[in-house]
């Protein structure tokens, strides 16, 4: 086994020159032969002038770096793509796979002994992790943590879900355009990411469950000492790793570990997307997740965190009451307490090591829980064949059993030309329907799910409707809202067949989202699409071309079928 700079030698058909020229290559920076001859520990730089999730990769660069020369190792600082949410177009979830594979490739065409990878925007962490579990080099995590929290006239705001209801408002005409632009500055007061439990504070959650990061490591505020310290120890670990050449990510992304993640994505109100990049990063490493056994535990597990959306603290109040030990101590008799963490020890040791936090409210016993449920129902029923998921902890209790007449829409551009028409035939009754926002879709399955209120409802006092789609919604969002419909409309699922008037039923007690019209006329319906199919515009070329070939449905991760474990090129197949 060959190790360091000897790693992956570029081929020149001599591997003595090959060994000679890099060598003579990287001395060109100043690197002593004493360097050269270390353990190497990788590190990505996600860092972006376009994403302020990743504003302090610089300084945590700086921290892993102190980490891993005071364990003897050589750090290599290596780009990579960097995906910020709100500046990725189409979505930042077209662009996650490409993510992947570029940091995927990088790892493994240079030499490293092991790897720290940086991330923290809503799609970076699945796709690093993703990245990571397609190799076999040992490699730890660092999120790069939540914003703290901003204040308006007296009150505690988070981006996103107070960006949606501040929004909300001012489309209603409660806050006018000099207000919306002040509280616009107050929103995201710090670099880091958004700081209630949104996407990206699932993945952190996750990765930390999952024993890919250290300790606490989730939920330490990205300008806090604290974060610093964590980046300094997962060095200090990487280095170690590099050595050992263990724990591997498929190691560690094991049965036990995805058991753990489910449990604890139910029972922080985790976002909706959480479940579909959990299902692409157990996919890399041929664990499967069962949405029915995911089900199940959303009906044995309820929230406990006091976390918004569904309930009302931030990250930097979770940190403070003892972060994801505390709150996986709760879970204890539930969860794998062997499954093995980067930090050398086991997910039961972390929780032994748990902080006691007296008269906090930010993270419930299993006896006096936030909701009676986890955060997630998975449905079925002749609209989702495949599967739908509703996030049920951010849902109007009065809205869960629900019937009522479709009005839809046929795009994201249809739905933004006409939701705010004033002649729509809607009622506060009815259920909004999108469709062609699946992954294929649109492409990219945009987090479009969140329908807003027609302004003529929002008007009125509306403040949610059963809003049903293919797309996804951002984790910081609070509605009845079904998603992530499988097959999407695009592939032919009966999605693509609902009519204006049509009357849809939500059961989420029973798990049923059902078209009611009889079977006969679904079928008439779905074979005349069949024949003859809506006209669209296809990507002839590039990035786009290889998604919409090889793109999965969101119940399989939304991963690229050549990518998966078991995938025609894995390095398994
Ligand atoms: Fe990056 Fe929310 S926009 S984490």
């Amino acid at each position: 086994m060959t190790h360091g700079l000897r790693k992956g030698l570029t081929s020149y058909g001599d591997a003595g020159f090959s060994l000679f020229l890099r060598k003579a290559f990287i001395k060109a920076m100043g690197y002593s032969d004493d360097a050269l001859e270390r353990p190497i520990i990788g590190i990505t730089d996600t860092f972006s002038d376009y994403n302020p999730c990743h504003g302090n990769v610089p300084d945590l660069i700086e921290s892993v770096k102190r980490g891993v020369m005071l364990a003897g190792g050589l750090p290599m600082v290596f780009p990579t793509i960097s995906i910020g949410e709100s500046f990725s177009y189409p979505t930042s979830m077209f662009l996650r796979n490409l993510m992947s594979m570029d940091t995927e490739e990088m790892i493994r065409s240079q030499p490293m002994d092991s790897v720290v990878v940086i991330g923290g925007c809503d799609k970076t962490l699945p796709a690093q992790v993703m990245a990571v579990a397609s190799t076999d080099i040992p490699t730890v995590v660092v999120q790069t943590g939540p914003m703290v929290v901003g204040h308006h006239k007296g009150e505690v705001l988070g981006a996103c879900t107070d960006c949606r209801r501040l929004w909300g408002q001012h489309r209603a005409g409660g806050i006018g355009e000099a207000e919306i632009e002040l509280i616009s500055g107050r929103l995201a007061p710090s670099i880091g990411t958004c700081m209630v439990m949104g996407t990206a504070s699932t993945m952190a959650c996750i990765v930390e469950a999952m024993g890919l990061a250290l300790p606490m490591s989730a939920t330490a505020p990205a300008t806090h000492a604290d974060r610093r310290r964590i980046a300094e120890a997962s060095g200090k670990r990487a280095a170690e790793m590099a050595v050992s050449g263990t724990p591997k990510p498929i190691d560690l992304i094991t049965e036990g570990s995805v058991h753990n993640a489910m449990i604890v994505l139910q029972a922080i109100g985790g976002s909706t997307n959480g479940l579909i990049h959990l299902i692409a990063m157990a996919g890399r490493a041929g664990v499967k997740v069962d949405m029915d056994a995911f089900d199940r535990l959303g009906r044995e597990i309820p929230v406990l965190l006091n976390l918004k959306p569904s309930g009302s603290h931030y990250m930097e109040h979770f940190h403070h009451a003892g972060g994801l030990p505390a709150l996986m101590r709760e879970l204890k008799g539930l969860l794998d307490l062997n499954a093995l963490s980067i930090s050398g020890n086991t997910i039961g040791d972390a929780i032994d090591q748990a902080e006691e936090v007296p008269g906090q409210d930010v993270i419930r016993s299993l006896s006096a829980p936030l909701k009676k449920e986890g955060a997630m129902a998975v449905l079925h029923g002749n609209l989702a064949p495949g599967t739908a998921v509703i996030k049920q902890s951010a849902a109007s209790p009065e809205l869960m059993r629900h019937t009522g007449r479709a009005v839809v829409f046929e795009s994201v551009e249809d739905m933004t030309d006409r939701i705010d028409l004033p002649d729509l035939d809607v009622l506060a009754e009815d259920v909004l329907v999108l469709r062609n926002a699946g992954p294929k879709g649109a492409p990219g399955m945009p987090e479009a799910g969140y329908l807003p209120i027609p302004a003529k409802l929002a008007r009125q006092g509306v403040k949610d409707m059963v809003r049903i789609s293919d797309a996804r919604m951002s984790g910081t969002a609070f509605g009845t809202i079904v998603l992530h419909i499988t097959p999407e409309s695009a592939v032919g699922g009966p999605l693509s067949v609902v009519q204006n008037g049509d009357r849809i039923s939500l059961d989420v007690e029973a798990r049923r989202i059902e078209l009611l019209i009889d079977d006969a006329e679904l079928q008439t319906r779905l074979e005349a699409r069949k024949k003859n199919p809506p006209h669209r515009e296809l990507p002839i070329r590039g990035y786009a071309r290889l998604f919409e070939d090889c793109v999965l449905q969101a119940d399989q991760g939304c991963d690229f079928d050549f990518l998966l474990h078991d995938g025609p090129s894995g390095r398994n197949s």
